[in-house]
């Protein structure tokens, strides 16, 4: 099968093609139930502009397909919202956080891809009360406006853990339900003392910690967990976006027409500004998801 691709990034080696989740149109296929001529999908691929994949290659790629939910003029979205962020925050949020209706959700890194993501999932789906943290005042209000967040932390102004976790008392005086862990470090501890009892953690990514070399690791008190019941779990978005799990394609997609749901991209233009669409995720550069758009 020979497709055309635009991409986001992945996984990096020297010497390798950087792979990374990508959105194109098959160009020629021969006869195969896995896609015909003019059909969208999203796939984990190396980031190059033209894909000639075999059968067997084809039958051992993380893809899905979007044919049915968009048009090409939209194919970015499945690089976002229906593609691997969106997967993520359906799959962490619905499946492992598991809401009760009006519950509090504390997210972190909530002006990016996931966490805005799980902002409008958690208020869309659950009616939950909405804290998303991140960094300086106008991503704070953007948050309130764009991704219905019902208040906003700025931990760039919290000078540590204690003024992070006042921050967030000062919203949620009981505590919280549930806490969607982006950024690891300060946040996770903060999060962990702020759950009230029945407490969830949702383990999507440590951000923070991705560039230190010898990153510090959290100091939890584990009986915390004990005598509040609480509940800690990691996962990987790839279940869902496989469509093992779920109905994050059809969910998201209903929620997406509706109006309930509008996602934000920052984009990049040429192959040429992949470095910096990159240095954006570490700098705040970005609201939503990052996109290099490659002609
Ligand atoms: N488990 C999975 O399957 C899965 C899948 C996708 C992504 N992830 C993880 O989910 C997290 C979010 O990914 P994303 O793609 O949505 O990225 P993103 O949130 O769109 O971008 C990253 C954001 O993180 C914030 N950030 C960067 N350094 C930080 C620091 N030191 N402290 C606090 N915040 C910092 C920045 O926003 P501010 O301006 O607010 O600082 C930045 O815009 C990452 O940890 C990623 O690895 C996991």
């Amino acid at each position: 099968m020979l497709m055309k691709t635009s991409s986001d990034f992945g996984g990096f080696g020297a010497g390798n093609p950087i792979v990374g989740f990508v959105v194109g149109e098959v160009i020629a296929a021969m006869d195969s139930p896995d896609g015909k001529v003019g059909d969208l999908f999203g796939a984990r691929l190396p980031f190059r502009t033209i894909q000639n994949l075999s059968a067997e290659e084809l039958s051992h790629t993380l893809m899905w397909k979007l044919t049915d939910y968009l048009d090409r003029s939209e194919l970015s979205l499945g690089l976002g919202l229906l593609g691997m962020p969106g997967s993520t925050a359906y799959g962490g949020l619905v499946d492992v956080l598991r809401p009760q209706q009006g519950e509090t959700i504390w997210v972190s890194a909530a002006a990016g891809a996931v966490g805005g993501m799980v902002g409008m999932l958690a208020k869309s789906m659950y009616n939950c009360t909405t804290i998303g943290s991140c960094g300086g005042e106008s991503k704070c209000a953007t948050i309130k406006e764009k991704y219905q967040f019902d208040h906003a932390v700025d931990y760039k102004a919290c000078a540590d853990k204690e003024a992070l976790k006042a921050a967030v008392r000062e919203i949620a005086p009981e505590g919280i339900d549930m806490y969607f862990e982006n950024v690891g470090g300060a946040h996770f501890e903060a999060a962990y003392e702020s759950l009230r009892r029945s407490g969830r953690i949702a383990v999507c990514g440590s951000i923070s910690k991705y560039n230190e070399a010898a990153p510090e690791r959290v100091q939890i008190n584990s009986m915390t967990a004990v005598t509040r019941f609480l509940r800690i779990e990691g996962f990987m978005c790839d279940p869902w976006l496989r469509g093992e799990r779920g109905s994050f394609l059809s969910t998201m997609h209903m929620l997406l027409r509706e109006g309930k749901i509008a996602p934000q991209e920052t984009v990049f233009h040429g192959l040429e500004s992949f470095g910096d669409g990159m240095r954006a995720l570490f700098t705040g550069g970005n609201i939503g998801k990052v996109v290099v758009l490659v002609e």
